[in-house]
């Protein structure tokens, strides 16, 4: 195990070090986030939206969650890495939570497991904690409930609901929870929340005030689709690298520009004579 342990994260909000942590679903971008230096790796239920095009998360399941986190973690390097339990594998009852979240660490080699949910969840974060399993909790915009929360908005905006997540920061700090992902929060609140949190707070469309950012690695790269949210900063254009590659493969592939000479395995003469008369064939092999 090679990865910054939950301790680490905690000392470095003690520290007011920020948390770096992006998302990744297979073992290219993990590498690629292990040699940038972030400090976690999230294997996100995101997986369902970004890579498999499905329009919500709700589709993702356990086995999706157990092939990708194991692909991430064959990617060794600094980053702690913990893996999104998708939906309805922590709902039921705490201990199908535990189960779940344990083949998650012990299948899938993540070093911690992430969930959604506030008070509510409080009993099943404890007890996957209890039983060795570090959990970072996820309150706000929760991606999972969203035909309950009647679409993708800003969460805590009300006097009630603001007073609602800070019950539920707390009541999941107090759980064992090990750090607490706050979505699209207003960033006064997100900063209060940070302030009464002894535990790392990683925001998402949460302002500045968190103890860390998080965001999806295809937002954050340029390769999704539809239109981004707000907060989202895109740091290159891979879609557009991407496809002009591909089309310029296909130009040269069309005009037979490719495969060129350098580009192809070939045998001496005299072998491919030789070869020639064995299997009577008797074009010029080029
Ligand atoms: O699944 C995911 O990518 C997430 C982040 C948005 C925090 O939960």
């Amino acid at each position: 195990m090679s990865g910054k342990t939950v301790h680490d994260l905690q000392e470095m909000k003690a520290r007011g070090e920020r948390i770096v942590m992006v998302t990744a679903y297979d073992y290219p971008s993990a590498r690629c986030a292990q040699e940038a230096g972030v400090d976690v790796i999230l294997v996100g239920d995101s997986l369902g939206n970004v890579v498999l095009g499905y329009e919500t998360t709700i589709p993702v399941r356990l086995e999706d969650m157990l092939r990708h986190v194991s692909a991430v973690t064959r990617a060794e390097g600094p980053a702690h890495v913990v893996c999104d339990m998708p939906f309805m594998t922590y709902q039921v009852s705490a201990e199908e939570a535990l189960r779940n979240a344990a083949r998650l660490v012990q299948e899938g080699g993540a070093q911690s497991v992430k969930l959604e949910g506030g008070e509510a969840f409080a009993p099943t974060v404890r007890r996957i904690v209890e039983a060795g399993i570090p959990v970072m909790a996820h309150i706000g915009l929760t991606p999972q409930s969203v035909h309950r929360l009647g679409g993708y908005r800003v969460q805590g905006r009300s006097a009630e609901a603001a007073r609602r997540l800070l019950e539920d920061a707390l009541a999941l700090q107090d759980a064992g929870a090990y750090s607490l992902v706050l979505e699209a929060v207003p960033w006064q609140l997100a900063a209060e929340i940070t302030r009464r949190l002894r535990i790392p707070t990683i925001g998402i469309g949460a302002g500045a005030g968190c103890d860390g950012q998080v965001l999806v690695f295809h937002d954050l790269v340029g390769y999704s689709f539809g239109t981004p949210a707000k907060f989202v900063r895109r740091y290159a254009d891979v879609r557009q690298v991407v496809t002009e590659a591909l089309r310029r493969f296909g130009e040269d592939v069309r005009r037979g520009a490719y495969p060129g000479d350098a580009e192809r395995y070939s045998m001496k003469d005299e072998e491919w004579r030789r070869l020639q008369a064995e299997i009577g064939g008797e074009g010029d092999g080029a």
